[in-house]
């Protein structure tokens, strides 16, 4: 890198002016680059908020294309589908993921048939229908690895079939993503696309959305044992290794914002398609400050999708996707 020195050289001039300013940016947020994660529910003609997630909603199928129809017209690029499984569902197992009527696979054949253009993530975690919150089944106390590849394979499939794009397994288990890929190959969903949440931290910045799906009351201990120890960061690159090689399409780092330097290492590292998952906590810190007219709400909306991108993630999966549409829209 050549340097210039002062005064020949003042790096102020670049910023003189708007024009000068865009002529000089090196990174961009389009709406190309945006996810947005949706909750659905049970029941008819409902909708209510996320109480740790100022203007996130939970709606009932027969809501569904009108509350996703505004993310269409903007032409966001995918939704991340989320259920909220009421608890008399709930099981041991999680046996309910394997239902091809279950909530998931209802609400992607109603978003298959409104929006045939809109891609859909498909979660893959037995969470939302385990009795004890967890991402595996638990044998004494502990979240066993293989018995649980075994059933979130099944449900991965299950979730393809149903006409999920895009498979995003968040469990941590090891091996899934072979096991996965495989199963898919074998029932013909050969194009159904894998984005693995290859480094997953066991953090704090989930709790809100374990509020959104009522997994968060029910969860017995914590996710140490599978996800990852905040204070790693060469794993990171493992987990994603072993991932890629089993045939992931595409990997994730989640959380986001904290994470940063993940998403940078794991982008120069491998340069294959990085997404970033900026979570329920970073969005009820933003709306919180927000809320309180301590920060500006578009500019740091703005400004905190824009770092993932310097950070080097191709896209975001975020719950202000769609004002960020219609602010990039706007322009
Ligand atoms: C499920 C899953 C979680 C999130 C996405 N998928 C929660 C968890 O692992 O406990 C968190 C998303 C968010 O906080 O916005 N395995």
């Amino acid at each position: 890198m050549t340097v210039g020195r002062f005064p020949l050289t003042r790096l102020r001039r670049n910023r003189f002016d708007r024009s000068t300013r865009r002529l000089v940016g090196e990174n961009v947020l389009t709406t190309d680059d945006l996810i947005w994660p949706i909750f659905v529910m049970e029941g008819t003609n409902n909708v209510t908020e996320v109480e740790s997630m100022p203007g996130v909603k939970r709606v009932t199928l027969d809501r569904l294309a009108a509350h996703v129809e505004p993310a269409a017209k903007l032409d966001i690029p995918a939704l991340a589908i989320f259920p909220v499984t009421p608890s008399e569902v709930r099981d041991e197992k999680g046996t309910e993921a394997l239902n091809p009527d279950n909530l998931m696979c209802r609400a992607a054949r109603v978003l298959k048939k409104e929006f045939p253009d809109m891609g859909l993530i498909g979660d893959v975690a037995l969470d939302p229908y385990t009795s004890h919150g967890h991402d595996g089944i638990i044998r004494d106390g502990y979240v066993v690895n293989d018995e649980s590849v075994a059933i979130l394979t099944r449900q991965a499939t299950n979730q393809a079939a149903a006409g999920i794009d895009i498979i995003a397994p968040s469990d941590m288990m090891d091996g899934r993503i072979e096991t996965m890929r495989r199963d898919l190959d074998e029932n013909g969903l050969v194009n159904t696309r894998i984005m693995s949440y290859a480094a997953k931290y066991a953090s704090a910045f989930y709790g809100p959305f374990r509020d959104a799906l009522g997994s968060g009351g029910l969860l017995k201990g914590d996710k140490k044992t599978y996800q990852m120890d905040p204070a790693n960061s060469d794993e990171a690159l493992r987990e994603v290794e072993s991932d890629l090689l089993e045939g992931a399409d595409m990997v994730m780092v989640k959380p986001g914002m904290p994470y940063l330097d993940i998403i940078w290492r794991v982008r120069e590292t491998f340069a294959v398609p990085t997404f970033a998952y900026q979570v329920s906590g970073e969005y009820a810190m933003l709306m919180a400050a927000i809320r309180n007219g301590w920060l500006d709400h578009e500019r740091a909306v703005m400004e905190s999708l824009l770092a993932f991108k310097r950070a080097g993630a191709n896209g975001i999966l975020t719950y202000f996707a769609v004002e960020a549409a219609e602010r990039l829209r706007k322009g």
